[in-house]
């Protein structure tokens, strides 16, 4: 009998519906032609959940996740919820999620596809082959630690790490250093920050166990411009949540759109996949977003939480070949572009390469 998986899908709001209809339609290819069943369940999150049932992150879905082999994500939030309290908006559901999934580790790879070189703000020369494997950590940090309070007069956050939060991202970023290129770059503020100190000596204990991984350390503001100036140096970069979702942002330009980023977040069991992009309200429901992000996405679930690794590399082979032939959607239509495509026809096109 063919193997069968349950997916969990969740749109969400802005582009997102429209991204995973892409995404879907690509699995579903794939699926057919490599012998698999694929069985999607629909869950809400963020703002459609909050307009649905009042909360941003609904019990059925906290249920339905954990009954899933994977879940596939697109993008929440959007100006209709933006004066909710925090504890109600779209964003809270997400932050809810991932720490309810318990997907502490979110990888996101920056890649630049030949194809696209011109699309980047960088030159050419600097960007060319650039391969850089971000390992977020994403269930703590500043977004979680307690205390933390809006007053009249003053508000704060708190930057906690515990030893045992750090040490499980950090044997993640080892352990893709070792089938990668063995050199992790961990960033953060160690010359202003105890929290920061204390990664540092957790992460310098680690490596003791990795001999052939070379660890190096780079303050986040000087991490921050070195991607710029030179991305090629690094392979691996280990950090925590806030300042890895800001460099995995940088790191999306080198690529030439956040469009094309995808990430991926495991944990203690089901794995949550989802473009590195938001909402974009501003185009929702146009057509014209850039479903690659979610469409790499949904082949990193393939590889990374089914085994399914001949589909997984249909789909990038795929993405590669139609960007080969020119299809672009708008975002990056500037750029030797021979046709541009819709959102959907983009889907089409990938879904017809990545069956045959
Ligand atoms: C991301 C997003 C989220 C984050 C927001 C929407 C909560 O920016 O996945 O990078 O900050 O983690
Ligand atoms: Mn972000």
């Amino acid at each position: 009998m063919n193997k069968s998986y349950k997916i969990g899908v969740i749109k969400g709001d802005g582009i997102g519906p429209e991204i995973i209809d892409e995404a879907i339609k690509v699995l579903d290819a794939v699926s057919v032609a490599l012998n698999f069943n694929l069985k999607y369940q629909e869950m809400l999150l963020g703002g459609s959940a909050i307009d649905e049932t009042g909360v941003p992150l609904p019990e059925e879905t906290i249920q339905g996740v954990k009954k899933c082999d994977s879940v596939l994500f697109g993008a929440i939030g959007g100006p209709k919820w933006d004066t909710l309290e925090r504890h109600l908006r779209p964003e809270s559901g997400l932050l809810g999620l991932r720490k309810e999934m318990g997907t502490f580790a979110n990888l996101r790879p920056a890649t630049v596809y030949d194809e696209l070189i011109n699309a980047s703000t960088l030159k050419a020369s600097v960007i060319k082959g650039v391969d850089i494997m971000v390992v977020r950590e994403l269930t703590g940090g500043i977004y979680f630690g307690q205390p933390r309070e809006l007053l009249a007069e003053s508000a704060y956050n708190t930057m906690v790490y515990t030893k045992e939060e750090v040490q499980r991202i950090a044997k993640v970023a080892f352990d893709i250093a070792m089938q990668r290129e063995k050199r992790i770059c961990s960033v953060d503020k160690a010359n202003v920050l105890e929290v920061s100190q204390f990664w540092r000596e957790i992460v310098e204990e680690m490596a003791v166990e990795y001999p052939e991984v070379e660890l190096t350390h780079m303050y986040v503001d000087n991490a921050a411009m070195q991607l710029i100036r030179d991305p090629k140096q690094f392979d691996v970069i280990l950090t925590g949540n806030i300042f890895g979702d800001i460099l995995s942002d940088a790191a999306s330009m080198l690529s030439g759109s956040i469009g094309l980023l995808p990430s991926a977040s495991t944990g203690k069991g089901v794995g949550l996949f989802e473009p590195i992009h938001g909402s974009a309200p501003d185009i929702a429901g146009q057509g014209i977003a850039n479903p690659l992000a979610t469409i790499s996405s949904a082949s990193m679930m393939l590889r990374y939480a089914l085994g399914e690794d001949a589909a997984a590399n249909k789909i990038d082979e795929a993405i590669k070949k139609a960007l080969q032939d020119g299809y672009r959607t708008g975002d990056i239509g500037d750029f030797d572009a021979k046709e541009i495509v819709s959102c959907s026809q983009m889907g089409d096109i990938i879904a017809d390469y990545a069956s045959r």
